[in-house]
């Protein structure tokens, strides 16, 4: 082996980029204030998870087309776990008092969550789009391309309802065709749909099943994180220029499957 081949031998630090990944957490406050980098450390986690999170998304969907409904449940199955544990990670960052956090707060100057770019690209996919969204961003970045992308690209919905369509039920052409950046309503014949599935078909309600877990689960992280603004700066409007709680709080509660939370009460 030459000294050539052994300087380019793979190692953790290597394949892994530790010494890049270690220089990317560079706090703001003089200092730097202790509580500053556990505050980076779990946003950058965070925009991980979400750059999987689409990653899997996409796979999803491609499996729902191939029509490998066992692929397609996996994948959601590891969607799943990985909300389980963005959910949890707020805990951690829960062990911060409000006092700790004012002492690097104004360092963040307009700097929110709300500007996560990813966050807003797993909302497109599961049906929440907006132009406003979109526009936040320079156009020609990577932020903005991606976007922009998903805004016009099927939803995890569309997918589902192609999927079901394929597997013989009567899903009505327009749905089929809907404008996918449109906002997904409640739909009668979609609704009867999903009760047949649900009495008489097991692997496709195992299906809406997971779906319905997702749903609950991306509630599930907005409330957690309601609820850690609310204990960390009471009433004061967010770093991102919005009212702060109040305005997550109107974030709260409203279903990305609306069909899927209607049919309950009718099995
Ligand atoms: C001390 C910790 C945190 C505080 C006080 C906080 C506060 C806020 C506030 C006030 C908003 C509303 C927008 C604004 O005016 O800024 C917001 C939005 C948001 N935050 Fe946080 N946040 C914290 C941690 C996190 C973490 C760890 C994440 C993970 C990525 C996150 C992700 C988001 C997202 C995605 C939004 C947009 C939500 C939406 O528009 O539906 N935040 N945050």
């Amino acid at each position: 082996m030459t000294d050539n081949n052994i300087d380019a031998a793979v190692t953790y630090g290597t394949y892994l980029k530790v010494d890049e990944l270690l220089a990317l957490q560079q706090a703001r406050s003089e200092g730097p204030e202790h509580d500053e980098l556990l505050f980076i450390v779990i946003h950058q986690v965070y925009e991980l998870w979400f750059k999987e999170l689409l990653h899997e998304f996409d796979q999803v969907m491609r499996l729902l087309k191939a029509d490998d409904t066992p692929r397609a449940q996996h994948t959601l199955k590891r969607i799943l776990t990985i909300l389980k544990v963005l959910v949890t990670q707020l805990d951690i960052l829960e062990t911060m008092t409000p006092r700790e956090f004012l002492t690097f707060r104004e360092r963040l100057q307009a700097a929110s969550g709300f500007q996560s770019d990813q966050f807003r690209q797993i909302e497109f996919v599961l049906g929440r789009k907006s132009e406003a969204a979109v526009a936040r961003f320079r156009a020609g970045g990577r932020a903005h391309t991606a976007l922009q992308r998903r805004y016009t690209e099927s939803t995890l919905w569309d997918a589902f309802l192609h999927y079901l369509a394929r597997e013989g039920y009567a899903v009505p052409a327009d749905q089929l065709s809907r404008d996918v950046a449109r906002p997904i309503a409640p739909s009668d014949a979609i609704q009867q749909i999903l009760i047949d599935v649900y009495r008489h078909d097991a692997k496709n309600a195992e299906l809406c099943e997971r779906l319905v877990d997702l749903d609950e689960g991306i509630q599930e992280w907005r409330y957690r994180h309601v609820k850690m603004v609310e204990r960390t700066i009471g009433a004061k409007p967010g770093t991102g220029g919005s009212a702060g709680a109040g305005y997550l709080r109107t974030t709260i509660g409203q279903n990305l499957f609306p069909d899927l939370w209607a049919i309950r009460t009718r099995l």
